[in-house]
């Protein structure tokens, strides 16, 4: 059976260096903080090429302090895109902030800006950009959006990290952004685990206080904060996996071009479109199809796992029905369409081909 995410193959081909990252951790003592977070923070740093790399607990505590950090006020307007995982939209109404959901481009599942220029409002803040399925948003255009209208840009690079924008790294774009590694996610660790990034050395420091209880003097607490770390464990290994990750980023984009030459002449199937100057990460190879319950049916029958990266806009959910949101038509259409196959650096993608060339 091809797993949806091979974790295991991964794994095994670097045991023994994550074994004794692990052993070294243990033996230390020291299993929050320490020598390997502060390694890591500045291997991140360094790798996004940013002054300051902050972990925290997940992708979704990253959101949460960021937020916190950017100053979000209840009441405050944040546009987030209607076709996401729901961690931004979430941490934006947990706070008390309004969600307004924009709509995307369907070719690129990347948030449309000029869906998000039209639902400023003398409330909106700010724009959270998700890098959806590991390539980065429009920046350019947000960027110039952001300053004509005075908001702030979060990126969420949960799924992109590694991902280029014309050289830059993801994590480099906006007033700060955020990463998650969630085991599945390119740059995974062995439970939840998360990053902030910001060039702001005063965002940077509140950050770190609201992450460790509002304090940055031991039993002084200048803000309400939260525990949010990142275990010692989890940063010893993120360390190993990252010396591996540009090597496995183009495994990955090999993978997705391999499915792009064997799908791209189908008829009723759409290949995912990179914008030009991105490079993907392709935490997600996602197609279109005009009959996905067709598709569905064969990846069943072919016994490919798959998944429908989201099903649901994020203004249909129950949990975000009564706010006001606009219509979504490009969402709306791609929700009924998408499926993602797999395609990590541990996927035999031919393997996938070769069971699908039976029915095309
Ligand atoms: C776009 C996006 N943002 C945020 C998150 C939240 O990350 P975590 O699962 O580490 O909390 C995810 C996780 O799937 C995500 O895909």
């Amino acid at each position: 059976m091809i797993p949806f995410v091979n974790l295991s193959a991964q794994y095994k081909a670097h045991e023994t260096e994550l074994k004794s990252a692990i052993d070294r951790v243990l033996y230390s003592g020291a299993y929050i903080g320490g020598p390997d977070v502060s390694a890591l923070e500045e291997e991140l740093a360094h790798y996004v090429q940013v002054p300051y790399a902050i972990t925290c607990a997940s992708g979704t505590d990253a959101l949460f302090l960021a937020l916190e950090a950017l100053g979000l006020q209840p009441g405050d307007e944040v546009i987030v895109p209607d076709f996401s995982f729901i961690a931004p939209a979430e941490a934006v109404r947990s706070l008390g902030g309004m969600p307004v959901f924009c709509d995307i481009d369907p070719n690129t599942f990347l948030i449309d800006p000029s869906s998000v220029e039209s639902l400023i409002t003398s409330k909106t803040k700010g724009i959270i950009a998700v890098d959806l399925f590991g390539q980065c948003a429009p920046y350019e255009a947000l960027s110039q959006i952001s300053q004509k209208h005075h908001l702030w840009i979060l990126e969420d690079a949960a799924q992109s990290f590694g991902a280029t924008q014309n050289g830059k790294k993801a994590g480099s774009f906006g007033n700060m952004a955020i990463t998650s590694f969630y085991p599945t996610k390119p740059l995974g660790c062995f439970g939840d685990g998360g990053a902030l990034f910001t060039y702001s050395e005063k965002l940077a420091d509140r950050i770190r206080s609201l992450a460790n209880h509002g304090s940055s003097i031991r039993y002084y607490h200048e803000l309400i904060g939260r525990n949010s770390r990142l275990d010692s464990i989890q940063a010893a290994t993120l360390r190993i996996k990252l010396k591996y990750l540009d090597n496995e980023l183009s495994i990955r984009r090999e993978n997705a071009l391999q499915y792009n030459s064997f799908f791209s002449s189908i008829k009723d199937l759409s290949i995912p479109q990179i914008l030009s100057g991105n490079s993907s990460t392709y935490a997600q190879y996602t197609l279109r199809s005009s009959n996905r319950k067709q598709m569905e049916s064969i990846l069943k029958e072919c016994g490919i796992p798959y998944c429908i990266h989201y099903p649901k806009a994020l203004r249909k959910q129950p949990c975000f029905l009564g706010l006001s949101n606009p219509e979504n038509p490009s969402t709306d259409l791609v929700c009924k369409q998408v499926f993602s196959l797999p395609v990590c650096a541990f996927t035999d993608v031919s393997e996938v081909i070769q069971k699908l060339k039976t029915f095309f």
